[in-house]
Parts: structure tokens; sequence; C-alpha cells
């Protein structure tokens, strides 16, 4: 007598890489059924996750604790990326289902997406391209300062920011870098000077934040740590919306002690309609720091194996 076994059901809420999650398309001992289901409204993605096994996500879909809560066969839920704070994890944990992320994958992408921004934002490219593309041939309104020589502070040392650091030494900036599990052997092995937030911000011409979005990283960058930068100082966020106080900022602009900023993300997205995208001084991009053909396909094929490893061993390999 045989036993019918129920399919794992793999729900994917985001659009994933199609190559990347070919790990789990070609899995042949495991009877995995693959739902590709994406750009669901909350209500409609808690309609559908009644009988989901794994639930895989990118960015836009936020796993609140409602969608855990009707999920009521949900073992698994993988981010394709590195942040998790579009997850409810502490429901998550409530209720016996395991996280995973892609920790690497996207590093390289979201470092040189960094370097063009603080290139452009240094340069006025995207100003000066919309003038161009307008009719006007304006060379005087753009005029730009050199990387070279200046000083680029990094806060939040890991993945991504050492990465960063690297390129910008290449640029022949000085690097200054914060972290609180930075050490100074790391830091002479880089070529880094190991600062305080604060010596960041007293000496920085650049600032770039790489650090996750917890509740000790939330407003890190707020109007205290402004007041102490150098005039004209000028700002990058490629990790998460909050890091920096969005009010603040678009107060130190105005008042003329922020130069420029370069955003890639915000405190809510979509940020169609924000009033810092209303500043001529700020550049942005709709949180493309991890969108290249390489990341995508390769944070997919991370969290698709942790999904296989998971059911073949009981065990993930970035929980
Ligand atoms: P990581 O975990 O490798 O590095 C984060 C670092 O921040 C760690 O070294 C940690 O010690 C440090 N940190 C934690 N708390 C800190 C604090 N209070 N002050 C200073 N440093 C602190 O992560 P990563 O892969 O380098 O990613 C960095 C950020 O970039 C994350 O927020 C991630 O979600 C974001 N990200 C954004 C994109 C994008 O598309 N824009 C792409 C990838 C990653
Ligand atoms: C991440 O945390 O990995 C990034 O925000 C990229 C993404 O949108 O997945």
């Amino acid at each position: 007598m045989t036993t019918a076994t129920k399919a794992i059901n793999v729900f994917i809420a985001d659009p994933l890489s199609e190559d990347g999650i070919f790990p789990l398309r070609q899995e042949q001992d495991l009877d995995l059924n693959i739902i590709v289901d994406t750009g669901l409204a909350p209500e409609e993605l808690i309609a559908k996750i009644a009988d989901v096994d794994v639930l895989l996500v990118r960015s836009q879909t936020t796993v609140t604790r409602e969608v855990i809560e009707a999920a009521k066969n949900l073992k698994l839920i993988g981010r394709a990326g590195v942040g998790v704070d579009n997850i409810d994890l502490t429901a998550a944990t409530e209720h016996g289902i395991i996280v995973v992320n892609a920790p690497d994958g996207n590093t390289n992408s979201a470092a040189e997406h960094t370097i063009a921004m603080m290139t452009s934002l240094a340069r006025h490219i995207p100003q000066a391209f919309n003038t161009l593309k307008n009719g006007k041939w304006d060379r005087k309104s753009y005029v730009g300062v050199e990387l070279k020589n200046k000083t680029l502070g990094v806060v939040g040392f890991g993945r991504i920011g050492v990465e960063v650091a690297y390129r910008a030494k290449g640029q022949r900036m000085n690097v200054m870098a914060y972290d609180p599990f930075l050490t100074d052997e790391r830091a002479k092995e880089l070529g880094v000077t190991k600062s305080t937030v604060e010596e960041i911000c007293a000496a920085a011409d650049f600032i770039t934040v790489h650090t996750p979005l917890l509740p000790e990283t939330r407003n890190l960058i707020n109007k205290e740590k402004f007041a102490m930068m150098k005039d004209g100082v000028r700002i990058i966020n490629c990790a998460r919306g909050g890091i920096i106080n969005e009010d603040d900022l678009y107060d130190a602009i105005v008042a003329g002690k922020v130069a420029g900023a370069a955003l890639d993300v915000f405190v809510t997205e979509p940020a169609t309609d924000h009033k810092l995208l209303t500043l001529p001084q700020v550049i942005a991009t709709p949180h493309l720091g991890a969108s290249t053909i390489e990341a995508q396909e390769s944070v997919a094929v991370d969290v698709s194996n942790d999904i296989i490893k998971f059911y073949k061993t009981g065990t993930v390999t970035n929980p």
C-alpha cells in the first residue's frame, strides 16, 4: 500500500528571477507545487495563504502578523535579499516558522549602486541629463566636486559597507568607518580609519549608511548629527529608509548644511510623492540597489537552495 504525500506548496509573492528559481523547478526528489502570484494586496495574500508551506518574497510584500496567522501550514519564509524588515520576525518565531534570507547575493550590486549614486551626486549627472533632455545646454549650473582626496564616512561596515570602501579607495578617497563590530586589526587590514559616528560627522565630505533598519539604527542620522557635520556634506542612503531621518534631512538641505543627497530607499515605498523629491539637491532611484540580473539570480538561487536543504535535511544555511 502506498501512502499519498501532500505536495509542498511554494508561494512566490514577489517577482523573482526565473533562472534563480531554477533549482526549485528542476527538483526531482521533493514534490514541489510552485505558485507564482505577485503584486497581491495584503487581503488577497491572506486569502490565498492558508495552504502554503513556503512563502518566498523580495521586499515588496510585507509579511505581517495577519499573513502569518492566516498561513496555517507555513513552515518557512524565504527572503530573496538581505533585509528582513518586511517580515514580522516576532510573529514568525511565535508560530515556529523559519525565516531564511540571501545575505551575499546582492552585495556587489548594492555597493556598485552606492558608488554610482555618490558619483552622480558629486557631478549632478541626473539633473544635467534632465536639463539636456529638455533642450537646454547648461554647463554653468552643474559644476561638481571631485571624489579624489575627499573623505567618505561609512556607517555600518558589513558586507556592503566594506565593498563600498574598497571602491571608494579606488577613487582615492579617504575612508572612515563605524561599525560596533569593527576591530582595529580589520580597519588596518582594509586601510580605513576606525571612527565613531560623531567623528565621521565632524570630518566626512560624503556619508553613506549601510546598517540594517533596527530600533537602534532608526533615525541614526538625525538633526543632532546633521548639526555636527561639515557644511556642504553629501549624504547617500542605499540601505533602508528611516536610518536617516527624512524630515531632518529635508531641513538640513533647505538650510544649506547638506549640499545634496542620493537616496535609493525611503521610509514608505513606493515614494513617488515625497517632499525630498521636490528638492533639486536630491537625486533618487526607486530601490534599485539590488536590481541587476546577476544579483536577482544569485539571491533567488540561494533561497531556493535553502528551501530544498530544509526539506531534505531539516537545516538551513541562512536562518
Ligand atoms: P550586513 O549585515 O552585512 O552589514 C550590516 C552592518 O551594520 C553589520 O556589520 C552590523 O554590525 C552593522 N550595524 C548594526 N547596527 C549598527 C549600528 N547601530 N551602527 C552602525 N553599524 C551597525 O548587511 P549588508 O548586506 O551590508 O546590508 C546593509 C544594508 O543594505 C541593509 O539594510 C540591507 O537591507 C540594505 N540593502 C539594500 C539594498 C538595496 O536594494 N538598496 C540591497 C542590499 C542590501
Ligand atoms: C535587500 O535588502 O536585499 C534589498 O532591499 C534588495 C531587495 O529589494 O530585495
